[in-house]
């Protein structure tokens, strides 16, 4: 599951940057953004899935900091795109999208799975 997590995390930054490049409202940026929602879900689930089997543990905070961290990130990536989409300024969501992503992909290692 862990490994599912990961690959979707990978697919999806990708996907996110990709998307972000690209023209706004070209076929292709709609689709990959479509895509992108898809790999919303599964690392929701992935990590749903491992959070409800480790929240008990005694790291139960760091768990909870690392989801919290998770959903903020899925969400600055579809608050961007759609910003992006209707011409609204994005400038300090990137910063915030960094930041946070840094600190989720420093939990996600730390964390002792
Ligand atoms: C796009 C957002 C996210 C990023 C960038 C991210 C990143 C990571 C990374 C890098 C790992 C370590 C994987 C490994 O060692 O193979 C990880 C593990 C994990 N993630 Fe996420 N994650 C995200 C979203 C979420 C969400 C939404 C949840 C909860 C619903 C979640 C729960 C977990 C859990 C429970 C682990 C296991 C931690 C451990 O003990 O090693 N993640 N994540």
């Amino acid at each position: 599951m862990l490994h599912l997590h990961l690959t979707s995390i990978i697919v999806a930054i990708v996907l996110f940057f990709v998307s972000a490049m690209m023209q706004k409202g070209s076929t292709a940026q709609k689709m990959t953004h479509m895509i992108l929602r898809l790999f919303y879900i599964l690392i929701l689930f992935s990590g749903g899935y491992v959070f409800s089997e480790m929240m008990a543990s005694s790291l139960a905070m760091e768990y909870g900091l690392k989801l919290l961290g998770g959903l903020l990130v899925i969400g600055l990536m579809e608050i961007i795109l759609v910003r992006k989409e209707k011409e609204k300024t994005i400038g300090f969501l990137w910063i915030l999208f960094i930041i946070i992503l840094a600190f989720t992909l420093y939990m996600g290692y730390h964390l002792p799975l």
